[in-house]
């Protein structure tokens, strides 16, 4: 250990006992421990709530989670972060999170132009992959809020001025 980190630790030793001097003095005791009960609160609070999010999404939009696993995970991958050059991330996409509506259009219909996702360029096609509007809101509603992405929700609503396109059988 050089000298630095050695004066470093006094201070931060320093720091502690005085923390503790200070907590000892002063305030009646009861008023310490409930201030600490509240502590513990907070704390159970905040890492229940955590577990209980990423179950939730999963429950949440389990019809999209479902289409994801069996349609698009083949190319945007399982952590929906694509194939850089290939496939297109979803995970913090910043060409989906700016126009989620877009998103379902191309889930509907295809999508066949040049794109830049998070600075790289994409322009294999990719071929329709939904046949309704209710599995494209899933799926995509799924997407934007889970790798990482919390856009918030689009209704049947939003999208209703989004047409099937004919399909070339
Ligand atoms: C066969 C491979 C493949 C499958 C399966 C696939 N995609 Fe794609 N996806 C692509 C390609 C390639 C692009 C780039 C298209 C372009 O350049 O026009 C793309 C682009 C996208 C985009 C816009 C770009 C971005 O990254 O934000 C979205 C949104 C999207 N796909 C959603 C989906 C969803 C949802 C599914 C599943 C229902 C799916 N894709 C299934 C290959 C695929």
């Amino acid at each position: 250990m050089n000298k630095k980190s050695l004066s470093l630790m006094s201070a931060i030793t320093i720091g502690v006992l005085l923390f503790f001097a200070s907590c000892g003095g002063g305030a009646p005791k009861e008023d310490n421990s409930k201030k600490s009960e509240a502590v513990e609160e907070a704390t159970e609070t905040t890492t229940e709530e955590a577990t209980e999010t990423a179950a939730d999404v999963d429950d949440k939009y389990a019809a999209g989670k479902k289409i994801y696993d069996t349609k698009c995970v083949v190319c945007h991958q399982a952590d929906a972060k694509g194939l850089p050059g290939a496939f297109p991330p979803l995970a913090q996409s910043d060409y989906l999170l700016k126009d989620p509506k877009r998103g379902i259009h191309q889930t509907l219909n295809g999508s066949h132009e040049e794109m830049v996702v998070n600075g790289q360029t994409y322009n294999a096609p990719m071929t329709p992959q939904v046949d309704t509007k209710e599995e494209a809101l899933a799926v995509i509603n799924y997407v934007i809020n889970n790798f990482g992405n919390s856009w918030g929700e689009l209704t049947m609503d939003d999208i209703k001025d989004i047409k099937i396109e004919p399909r070339d059988q």
